[in-house]
Protein backbone atom coordinates (compact mmCIF):
# COMPACT_ATOMS: atom_id res chain seq x y z
CA UNK A 1 0.00 0.00 0.00
CA UNK A 2 1.60 3.60 -0.79
CA UNK A 3 1.74 5.35 1.67
CA UNK A 4 -0.18 9.30 2.07
CA UNK A 5 2.26 12.30 1.25
CA UNK A 6 2.56 14.50 4.55
CA UNK A 7 0.36 17.09 4.70
CA UNK A 8 2.28 20.92 4.31
CA UNK A 9 0.41 24.00 5.38
CA UNK A 10 -0.14 26.74 3.24
CA UNK A 11 -1.09 30.34 3.72
CA UNK A 12 -4.14 31.56 2.18
CA UNK A 13 -6.19 34.60 2.27
CA UNK A 14 -9.35 34.85 4.27
CA UNK A 15 -12.52 34.17 1.84
CA UNK A 16 -14.06 38.26 2.36
CA UNK A 17 -10.39 39.17 1.35
CA UNK A 18 -8.90 40.11 -2.14
CA UNK A 19 -5.97 41.60 -3.51
CA UNK A 20 -5.20 44.14 -5.87
CA UNK A 21 -1.94 45.06 -7.46
CA UNK A 22 -2.00 48.49 -8.74
CA UNK A 23 0.09 49.55 -11.73
CA UNK A 24 2.82 51.95 -9.33
CA UNK A 25 3.16 48.17 -7.82
CA UNK A 26 1.35 48.90 -4.26
CA UNK A 27 -0.91 45.78 -3.41
CA UNK A 28 -3.72 46.79 -1.47
CA UNK A 29 -6.05 44.25 0.11
CA UNK A 30 -9.75 44.50 -0.03
CA UNK A 31 -12.24 43.28 2.81
CA UNK A 32 -15.53 44.24 4.10
CA UNK A 33 -15.72 47.46 2.48
CA UNK A 34 -11.95 48.37 3.74
CA UNK A 35 -8.42 48.59 2.10
CA UNK A 36 -5.67 48.74 3.29
CA UNK A 37 -1.93 49.13 1.33
CA UNK A 38 0.33 46.33 1.89
CA UNK A 39 3.21 48.03 0.32
CA UNK A 40 5.02 48.54 -3.08
CA UNK A 41 6.40 45.23 -4.78
CA UNK A 42 7.71 43.89 -7.79
CA UNK A 43 5.82 42.37 -10.62
CA UNK A 44 7.11 39.10 -9.88
CA UNK A 45 6.37 38.79 -5.95
CA UNK A 46 2.58 40.27 -7.15
CA UNK A 47 2.33 37.31 -9.59
CA UNK A 48 3.43 34.52 -6.94
CA UNK A 49 0.57 36.60 -4.57
CA UNK A 50 -2.01 35.22 -6.94
CA UNK A 51 -1.22 31.84 -5.07
CA UNK A 52 -2.26 33.06 -2.03
CA UNK A 53 -6.12 32.78 -3.07
CA UNK A 54 -5.27 28.66 -3.11
CA UNK A 55 -2.62 27.91 -0.48
CA UNK A 56 0.84 29.46 -0.99
CA UNK A 57 3.17 26.45 0.84
CA UNK A 58 4.89 28.04 3.91
CA UNK A 59 7.66 25.98 2.81
CA UNK A 60 8.50 27.76 -0.14
CA UNK A 61 8.86 30.76 1.27
CA UNK A 62 9.81 31.04 4.80
CA UNK A 63 13.40 29.75 4.90
CA UNK A 64 14.24 33.09 3.01
CA UNK A 65 16.91 32.66 0.25
CA UNK A 66 16.42 35.10 -3.01
CA UNK A 67 14.90 38.51 -3.19
CA UNK A 68 11.56 37.41 -3.80
CA UNK A 69 10.96 34.48 -1.37
CA UNK A 70 11.99 37.50 1.32
CA UNK A 71 9.96 39.81 -0.03
CA UNK A 72 6.78 37.33 -0.41
CA UNK A 73 7.82 36.80 3.26
CA UNK A 74 7.00 40.32 4.00
CA UNK A 75 4.06 40.31 2.16
CA UNK A 76 2.27 37.46 4.13
CA UNK A 77 3.52 38.47 7.30
CA UNK A 78 1.99 42.06 6.78
CA UNK A 79 -1.30 40.17 5.92
CA UNK A 80 -0.90 37.67 8.80
CA UNK A 81 -0.78 40.95 11.19
CA UNK A 82 -3.54 42.55 10.39
CA UNK A 83 -6.10 39.02 10.53
CA UNK A 84 -6.36 38.81 6.67
CA UNK A 85 -4.99 35.23 6.00
CA UNK A 86 -5.95 31.86 7.30
CA UNK A 87 -3.76 28.77 7.02
CA UNK A 88 -4.59 25.19 5.20
CA UNK A 89 -3.34 21.64 6.53
CA UNK A 90 -3.56 19.35 2.40
CA UNK A 91 -1.66 16.26 1.58
CA UNK A 92 -1.41 18.26 -2.36
CA UNK A 93 -2.49 21.01 -3.68
CA UNK A 94 -5.55 19.67 -5.46
CA UNK A 95 -6.23 17.42 -2.34
CA UNK A 96 -9.15 18.62 -0.16
CA UNK A 97 -8.53 20.87 2.95
CA UNK A 98 -7.63 18.57 5.90
CA UNK A 99 -7.84 21.18 8.41
CA UNK A 100 -7.71 24.78 8.16
CA UNK A 101 -6.03 27.20 10.73
CA UNK A 102 -7.70 30.80 11.62
CA UNK A 103 -5.63 32.71 13.42
CA UNK A 104 -7.53 34.35 16.99
CA UNK A 105 -4.96 36.65 17.89
CA UNK A 106 -3.03 39.13 15.73
CA UNK A 107 0.50 37.63 16.47
CA UNK A 108 -0.09 33.88 15.67
CA UNK A 109 2.04 32.57 12.88
CA UNK A 110 2.04 28.73 12.66
CA UNK A 111 5.38 27.22 14.02
CA UNK A 112 6.08 23.54 13.79
CA UNK A 113 8.25 22.93 16.43
CA UNK A 114 10.61 19.41 16.19
CA UNK A 115 8.95 16.30 16.96
CA UNK A 116 10.58 12.84 17.68
CA UNK A 117 8.98 9.53 17.27
CA UNK A 118 9.29 7.98 21.31
CA UNK A 119 7.42 12.05 22.25
CA UNK A 120 4.12 11.27 24.32
CA UNK A 121 1.76 13.78 23.51
CA UNK A 122 -2.03 14.10 25.28
CA UNK A 123 -4.59 17.08 24.73
CA UNK A 124 -5.35 19.95 26.71
CA UNK A 125 -7.67 19.98 29.61
CA UNK A 126 -8.49 23.10 28.03
CA UNK A 127 -9.10 22.01 24.36
CA UNK A 128 -12.63 21.07 23.03
CA UNK A 129 -14.39 20.64 19.98
CA UNK A 130 -17.94 21.66 19.51
CA UNK A 131 -19.92 22.55 15.70
CA UNK A 132 -19.58 25.99 14.48
CA UNK A 133 -22.53 26.21 11.63
CA UNK A 134 -22.24 22.87 9.75
CA UNK A 135 -18.28 22.37 10.49
CA UNK A 136 -16.44 21.13 13.54
CA UNK A 137 -14.15 23.28 15.33
CA UNK A 138 -11.16 22.60 17.48
CA UNK A 139 -10.17 25.36 20.01
CA UNK A 140 -8.57 26.19 23.09
CA UNK A 141 -8.50 29.53 25.47
CA UNK A 142 -4.59 28.97 25.02
CA UNK A 143 -4.67 28.63 21.51
CA UNK A 144 -3.17 31.51 19.22
CA UNK A 145 -5.46 30.00 16.32
CA UNK A 146 -8.44 27.58 16.18
CA UNK A 147 -8.49 24.59 13.60
CA UNK A 148 -11.13 23.82 11.26
CA UNK A 149 -11.56 20.14 11.24
CA UNK A 150 -12.43 18.73 7.81
CA UNK A 151 -11.38 15.66 7.79
CA UNK A 152 -13.32 13.14 10.53
CA UNK A 153 -10.71 11.04 10.73
CA UNK A 154 -8.38 14.03 12.42
CA UNK A 155 -11.62 14.38 14.94
CA UNK A 156 -10.77 10.66 15.56
CA UNK A 157 -7.60 11.25 16.69
CA UNK A 158 -7.68 14.63 19.15
CA UNK A 159 -9.94 11.55 20.85
CA UNK A 160 -7.20 9.23 21.04
CA UNK A 161 -5.29 12.10 22.40
CA UNK A 162 -6.96 12.66 25.84
CA UNK A 163 -4.83 9.67 26.60
CA UNK A 164 -1.08 10.04 26.52
CA UNK A 165 -0.12 8.64 23.14
CA UNK A 166 3.57 7.99 21.76
CA UNK A 167 4.01 9.67 18.15
CA UNK A 168 5.14 6.52 16.87
CA UNK A 169 1.75 4.90 18.05
CA UNK A 170 -0.19 8.14 16.35
CA UNK A 171 1.76 7.67 13.12
CA UNK A 172 -0.25 4.28 12.91
CA UNK A 173 -3.58 5.59 12.63
CA UNK A 174 -5.87 5.53 9.63
CA UNK A 175 -5.61 9.09 7.92
CA UNK A 176 -2.67 10.75 10.37
CA UNK A 177 -2.16 13.96 9.11
CA UNK A 178 1.53 13.67 9.81
CA UNK A 179 3.65 15.23 12.38
CA UNK A 180 3.52 18.84 11.19
CA UNK A 181 -0.03 18.19 12.03
CA UNK A 182 0.98 17.40 15.53
CA UNK A 183 3.54 20.10 16.06
CA UNK A 184 0.93 22.65 15.27
CA UNK A 185 -1.35 21.59 17.72
CA UNK A 186 1.40 21.58 20.32
CA UNK A 187 2.61 25.15 19.16
CA UNK A 188 -0.96 26.08 20.15
CA UNK A 189 -1.30 24.43 23.48
CA UNK A 190 -4.35 22.07 22.44
CA UNK A 191 -1.64 19.38 22.94
CA UNK A 192 0.95 18.99 25.11
CA UNK A 193 4.54 16.75 25.60
CA UNK A 194 4.39 14.71 28.72
CA UNK A 195 6.98 12.39 30.22
CA UNK A 196 6.66 8.86 29.61
CA UNK A 197 2.95 7.34 29.08
CA UNK A 198 -0.11 7.12 31.16
CA UNK A 199 0.59 9.20 33.94
CA UNK A 200 -1.73 10.39 36.66
CA UNK A 201 -1.93 13.84 37.49
CA UNK A 202 -2.00 15.30 34.07
CA UNK A 203 -3.15 19.24 35.12
CA UNK A 204 -0.35 19.22 36.84
CA UNK A 205 1.46 18.83 34.02
CA UNK A 206 0.58 20.99 31.94
CA UNK A 207 1.99 24.56 32.72
CA UNK A 208 2.72 26.11 35.81
CA UNK A 209 0.70 26.38 39.11
CA UNK A 210 -1.06 29.53 38.01
CA UNK A 211 -2.62 27.52 35.16
CA UNK A 212 -3.47 23.94 37.51
CA UNK A 213 -5.78 26.98 39.57
CA UNK A 214 -8.02 27.78 36.19
CA UNK A 215 -11.36 25.91 35.55
CA UNK A 216 -12.05 24.56 32.24
CA UNK A 217 -15.08 27.15 31.96
CA UNK A 218 -13.49 29.64 33.89
CA UNK A 219 -10.14 30.49 31.45
CA UNK A 220 -12.62 29.80 28.23
CA UNK A 221 -15.13 32.67 29.13
CA UNK A 222 -12.00 34.92 30.00
CA UNK A 223 -10.55 34.23 26.75
CA UNK A 224 -13.85 34.57 24.84
CA UNK A 225 -15.88 37.35 26.57
CA UNK A 226 -13.53 40.63 26.39
CA UNK A 227 -11.12 41.51 23.25
CA UNK A 228 -7.56 39.74 22.63
CA UNK A 229 -7.98 36.26 22.37
CA UNK A 230 -10.48 35.88 19.84
CA UNK A 231 -11.86 36.70 16.24
CA UNK A 232 -15.38 36.21 17.10
CA UNK A 233 -17.95 39.26 16.66
CA UNK A 234 -17.83 41.88 20.21
CA UNK A 235 -19.00 44.28 21.55
CA UNK A 236 -22.98 46.20 20.81
CA UNK A 237 -23.29 44.72 16.90
CA UNK A 238 -27.08 44.10 17.68
CA UNK A 239 -26.80 39.99 16.05
CA UNK A 240 -30.25 39.74 16.90
CA UNK A 241 -32.14 43.09 15.59
CA UNK A 242 -34.76 42.47 12.98
CA UNK A 243 -34.43 38.51 14.18
CA UNK A 244 -36.01 39.22 17.38
CA UNK A 245 -37.64 41.57 19.58
CA UNK A 246 -36.01 43.51 21.77
CA UNK A 247 -36.81 42.73 25.99
CA UNK A 248 -38.58 45.81 27.20
CA UNK A 249 -36.09 48.43 29.22
CA UNK A 250 -39.43 47.33 32.36
CA UNK A 251 -40.34 43.95 33.07
CA UNK A 252 -44.00 43.26 32.29
CA UNK A 253 -45.41 43.34 35.57
CA UNK A 254 -46.47 40.06 37.91
CA UNK A 255 -50.24 40.03 37.86
CA UNK A 256 -52.33 40.25 41.16
CA UNK A 257 -52.50 42.73 43.79
CA UNK A 258 -49.42 44.92 45.01
CA UNK A 259 -48.70 46.72 47.91
CA UNK A 260 -48.18 50.31 46.57
CA UNK A 261 -45.05 51.64 48.22
CA UNK A 262 -45.56 55.14 46.93
CA UNK A 263 -48.53 55.25 49.64
CA UNK A 264 -45.66 54.64 52.59
CA UNK A 265 -45.29 57.50 54.69
CA UNK A 266 -41.51 58.66 54.07
CA UNK A 267 -39.06 61.28 55.09
CA UNK A 268 -39.72 64.71 53.54
CA UNK A 269 -37.43 64.95 50.92
CA UNK A 270 -35.04 67.18 52.28
CA UNK A 271 -34.23 64.85 54.96
CA UNK A 272 -32.62 62.55 51.89
CA UNK A 273 -29.55 60.73 53.13
CA UNK A 274 -26.04 61.90 51.88
CA UNK A 275 -25.59 58.32 50.55
CA UNK A 276 -29.05 58.56 48.54
CA UNK A 277 -28.29 62.14 47.01
CA UNK A 278 -24.51 60.41 45.64
CA UNK A 279 -26.40 57.62 44.19
CA UNK A 280 -29.38 60.04 42.39
CA UNK A 281 -26.07 62.49 41.20
CA UNK A 282 -23.61 59.90 39.98
CA UNK A 283 -23.90 59.24 36.23
CA UNK A 284 -21.19 58.40 33.45
CA UNK A 285 -19.21 61.08 32.05
CA UNK A 286 -17.32 60.86 28.78
CA UNK A 287 -15.86 63.52 27.55
CA UNK A 288 -13.34 65.66 30.19
CA UNK A 289 -12.12 69.26 30.42
CA UNK A 290 -8.76 68.77 28.80
CA UNK A 291 -7.88 72.55 29.56
CA UNK A 292 -8.33 71.79 33.67
CA UNK A 293 -7.63 68.06 34.00
CA UNK A 294 -7.25 66.04 36.78
CA UNK A 295 -4.77 67.27 39.36
CA UNK A 296 -2.10 64.18 41.16
CA UNK A 297 -3.71 65.78 44.64
CA UNK A 298 -6.99 64.86 43.16
CA UNK A 299 -6.38 61.51 42.11
CA UNK A 300 -4.57 60.75 45.51
CA UNK A 301 -7.94 61.56 47.25
CA UNK A 302 -9.92 59.50 44.59
CA UNK A 303 -7.57 56.42 45.17
CA UNK A 304 -7.32 56.63 49.01
CA UNK A 305 -10.70 57.17 49.12
CA UNK A 306 -12.01 54.21 46.82
CA UNK A 307 -9.35 51.72 46.98
CA UNK A 308 -6.35 52.24 49.63
CA UNK A 309 -5.16 49.49 52.05
CA UNK A 310 -7.05 50.37 55.25
CA UNK A 311 -5.27 47.88 57.22
CA UNK A 312 -3.34 44.73 57.23
CA UNK A 313 -3.09 41.48 59.44
CA UNK A 314 -1.29 38.34 59.49
CA UNK A 315 -4.21 36.13 61.13
CA UNK A 316 -4.46 33.45 59.63
CA UNK A 317 -7.85 33.56 57.14
CA UNK A 318 -9.31 29.89 56.98
CA UNK A 319 -6.93 27.90 55.40
CA UNK A 320 -5.61 31.23 53.74
CA UNK A 321 -1.67 31.80 54.68
CA UNK A 322 -1.20 34.83 52.02
CA UNK A 323 -2.84 37.52 54.43
CA UNK A 324 -5.67 39.37 54.95
CA UNK A 325 -6.70 43.57 54.01
CA UNK A 326 -9.85 45.66 55.00
CA UNK A 327 -10.20 48.21 51.72
CA UNK A 328 -13.47 50.59 51.36
CA UNK A 329 -15.53 47.88 49.32
CA UNK A 330 -16.68 44.10 49.97
CA UNK A 331 -14.71 41.28 48.02
CA UNK A 332 -15.65 37.88 47.59
CA UNK A 333 -14.11 36.43 50.46
CA UNK A 334 -11.95 39.00 51.41
CA UNK A 335 -9.69 38.12 48.80
CA UNK A 336 -9.36 41.46 47.62
CA UNK A 337 -7.83 40.21 44.02
CA UNK A 338 -8.44 43.08 41.61
CA UNK A 339 -5.30 45.49 40.92
CA UNK A 340 -5.67 49.24 39.18
CA UNK A 341 -3.32 49.79 36.68
CA UNK A 342 -3.03 53.67 35.26
CA UNK A 343 -2.73 54.86 31.49
CA UNK A 344 -2.33 58.33 32.45
CA UNK A 345 -2.90 60.84 29.28
CA UNK A 346 -3.66 64.01 31.03
CA UNK A 347 -2.67 64.65 35.15
CA UNK A 348 -1.54 67.98 36.49
CA UNK A 349 1.67 66.81 37.78
CA UNK A 350 2.01 63.26 36.77
CA UNK A 351 3.91 62.44 33.57
CA UNK A 352 1.72 60.80 30.59
CA UNK A 353 2.70 57.04 31.28
CA UNK A 354 1.14 53.62 32.79
CA UNK A 355 1.14 53.10 36.47
CA UNK A 356 0.41 50.45 38.94
CA UNK A 357 -1.49 51.68 42.12
CA UNK A 358 0.47 50.04 44.85
CA UNK A 359 -2.94 50.23 47.27
CA UNK A 360 -1.02 48.91 50.61
CA UNK A 361 1.63 51.56 50.48
CA UNK A 362 -0.24 54.08 48.35
CA UNK A 363 1.63 54.39 45.77
CA UNK A 364 2.40 55.10 42.09
CA UNK A 365 4.40 52.43 40.57
CA UNK A 366 5.68 53.83 36.93
CA UNK A 367 6.05 50.14 34.36
CA UNK A 368 7.98 51.06 31.14
CA UNK A 369 5.67 50.70 27.88
CA UNK A 370 5.59 51.76 24.86
CA UNK A 371 4.34 54.81 23.73
CA UNK A 372 2.38 52.90 20.91
CA UNK A 373 0.42 50.51 23.69
CA UNK A 374 -0.15 53.68 25.49
CA UNK A 375 -1.82 55.19 23.07
CA UNK A 376 -4.15 51.92 21.29
CA UNK A 377 -5.08 51.30 25.42
CA UNK A 378 -6.22 55.17 25.38
CA UNK A 379 -7.91 55.21 22.07
CA UNK A 380 -9.79 51.72 22.52
CA UNK A 381 -11.34 53.54 25.70
CA UNK A 382 -12.22 56.47 23.77
CA UNK A 383 -13.55 54.41 21.01
CA UNK A 384 -15.48 52.06 23.86
CA UNK A 385 -17.16 55.16 25.07
CA UNK A 386 -17.94 56.96 21.56
CA UNK A 387 -16.10 59.96 23.34
CA UNK A 388 -14.29 62.29 21.26
CA UNK A 389 -11.15 62.47 22.75
CA UNK A 390 -9.14 59.54 25.32
CA UNK A 391 -9.69 60.09 29.07
CA UNK A 392 -7.60 61.73 31.10
CA UNK A 393 -6.64 58.44 33.08
CA UNK A 394 -8.04 55.14 32.54
CA UNK A 395 -7.38 52.70 35.12
CA UNK A 396 -7.48 48.86 34.12
CA UNK A 397 -9.03 46.78 37.05
CA UNK A 398 -7.10 43.42 36.82
CA UNK A 399 -7.39 40.54 38.84
CA UNK A 400 -4.61 38.13 40.25
CA UNK A 401 -6.85 35.11 39.27
CA UNK A 402 -5.11 32.38 41.36
CA UNK A 403 -6.21 34.70 44.77
CA UNK A 404 -9.55 33.52 43.71
CA UNK A 405 -9.34 29.81 42.15
CA UNK A 406 -7.12 28.57 45.18
CA UNK A 407 -10.29 28.43 47.37
CA UNK A 408 -13.15 28.61 45.33
CA UNK A 409 -14.13 25.98 42.36
CA UNK A 410 -16.91 26.51 39.91
CA UNK A 411 -17.45 30.18 40.92
CA UNK A 412 -14.16 31.84 40.82
CA UNK A 413 -14.32 33.82 37.34
CA UNK A 414 -18.01 34.53 38.37
CA UNK A 415 -16.71 35.62 41.59
CA UNK A 416 -14.32 38.07 39.81
CA UNK A 417 -16.83 39.69 37.91
CA UNK A 418 -19.07 40.63 40.85
CA UNK A 419 -15.83 42.19 42.57
CA UNK A 420 -15.73 44.31 39.71
CA UNK A 421 -18.82 45.33 39.73
CA UNK A 422 -18.15 46.43 43.65
CA UNK A 423 -15.45 48.09 42.91
CA UNK A 424 -17.01 50.16 39.56
CA UNK A 425 -19.52 51.55 41.60
CA UNK A 426 -17.36 52.91 44.72
CA UNK A 427 -15.49 54.68 41.57
CA UNK A 428 -18.37 55.94 40.61
CA UNK A 429 -19.69 57.19 44.11
CA UNK A 430 -16.10 58.31 44.93
CA UNK A 431 -15.43 60.35 41.47
CA UNK A 432 -18.98 62.29 42.04
CA UNK A 433 -18.32 63.16 45.55
CA UNK A 434 -15.11 65.28 44.30
CA UNK A 435 -16.99 66.51 41.43
CA UNK A 436 -14.93 64.23 39.17
CA UNK A 437 -16.25 62.73 36.32
CA UNK A 438 -16.50 58.93 35.50
CA UNK A 439 -17.38 55.93 33.09
CA UNK A 440 -17.35 52.37 33.51
CA UNK A 441 -16.09 50.81 30.03
CA UNK A 442 -17.06 47.04 29.66
CA UNK A 443 -14.03 45.65 27.36
CA UNK A 444 -10.53 45.71 27.96
CA UNK A 445 -7.92 43.84 25.48
CA UNK A 446 -6.28 41.09 27.41
CA UNK A 447 -3.62 40.35 25.14
CA UNK A 448 -2.33 43.89 24.83
CA UNK A 449 -2.14 44.29 28.81
CA UNK A 450 -0.09 41.00 28.63
CA UNK A 451 2.20 42.28 26.43
CA UNK A 452 2.34 45.91 27.88
CA UNK A 453 3.37 44.26 31.52
CA UNK A 454 4.81 41.26 30.60
CA UNK A 455 2.61 38.71 32.93
CA UNK A 456 0.87 36.26 31.19
CA UNK A 457 -2.50 36.42 30.38
CA UNK A 458 -3.80 33.50 32.75
CA UNK A 459 -1.76 34.80 35.47
CA UNK A 460 -3.08 38.62 36.11
CA UNK A 461 -5.45 40.52 33.80
CA UNK A 462 -7.96 43.01 32.62
CA UNK A 463 -11.48 41.98 34.30
CA UNK A 464 -13.04 45.58 33.42
CA UNK A 465 -12.12 49.57 32.93
CA UNK A 466 -13.15 52.85 34.37
CA UNK A 467 -12.57 56.46 32.58
CA UNK A 468 -11.55 59.39 35.06
CA UNK A 469 -11.44 62.79 34.70
CA UNK A 470 -12.57 66.61 35.24
CA UNK A 471 -15.99 65.97 33.06
CA UNK A 472 -16.58 68.44 30.38
CA UNK A 473 -18.93 71.38 31.40
CA UNK A 474 -22.01 69.83 29.81
CA UNK A 475 -21.33 66.74 31.29
CA UNK A 476 -20.24 68.11 35.23
CA UNK A 477 -22.43 67.20 37.91
CA UNK A 478 -25.18 70.39 38.87
C1 LIG B 1 -20.30 46.97 33.46
C2 LIG B 1 -20.51 48.26 32.73
C3 LIG B 1 -19.92 48.41 31.49
C4 LIG B 1 -20.06 49.61 30.80
N1 LIG B 1 -19.42 49.75 29.61
C5 LIG B 1 -19.51 50.92 28.95
C6 LIG B 1 -18.78 51.13 27.75
O1 LIG B 1 -18.03 50.25 27.29
N2 LIG B 1 -18.91 52.31 27.11
C7 LIG B 1 -19.69 53.30 27.62
O2 LIG B 1 -19.78 54.37 26.99
N3 LIG B 1 -20.40 53.15 28.77
C8 LIG B 1 -20.31 52.00 29.46
N4 LIG B 1 -20.98 51.83 30.66
C9 LIG B 1 -21.78 52.93 31.19
C10 LIG B 1 -23.26 52.69 30.94
O3 LIG B 1 -23.53 52.93 29.58
C11 LIG B 1 -24.06 53.62 31.82
O4 LIG B 1 -23.88 53.26 33.18
C12 LIG B 1 -25.56 53.56 31.52
O5 LIG B 1 -25.81 54.10 30.23
C13 LIG B 1 -26.37 54.33 32.55
O6 LIG B 1 -26.01 55.69 32.54
P1 LIG B 1 -25.44 56.42 33.85
O7 LIG B 1 -24.23 55.67 34.30
O8 LIG B 1 -25.10 57.81 33.38
O9 LIG B 1 -26.52 56.39 34.88
C14 LIG B 1 -20.85 50.66 31.36
C15 LIG B 1 -21.45 50.49 32.60
C16 LIG B 1 -21.27 49.31 33.29
C17 LIG B 1 -21.87 49.16 34.66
Amino acid sequence: MRRAAPATVSARLRRHVTLEAHANGEIVAYFDGYSVGLGTFSAGVADRAKTLRMGLPLASFASGGGNINKAIDLLVRRLAARGLLEYRLGRSRDDADLAVIEPQTLDYWPQTPQLRDAETLVLSRFAYMRRRGDEMVLESPRAGALIKICDPRIATAIAILSAPQKIKQLRALDGFPGVAFLALLVDCQIVFKVDGAGENGLRRAEGDDNLVLWDFHDLLFHARSTEGRHANPLGGVYPHAGLISPLPAVRPQWPGKKIDLRKVPVAPPEAISPVAKLLRERHSTRSFDDQRPITLAELSRFLDGAARVLSTSNAKFDLDEGGHTVRPYPSAGAAYELELYLAVDKCEGLARGFYHYDANAHALAQIGVSADDLEALLAGAAYAMGAPAAPQILITIAARFGRISWKYSSIAYSLILKDVGVLTQTLYLMATDMGLGGCAIGIANIDRFAKMTGIEFHVEGPVGQFAIGRGAKSEAPD
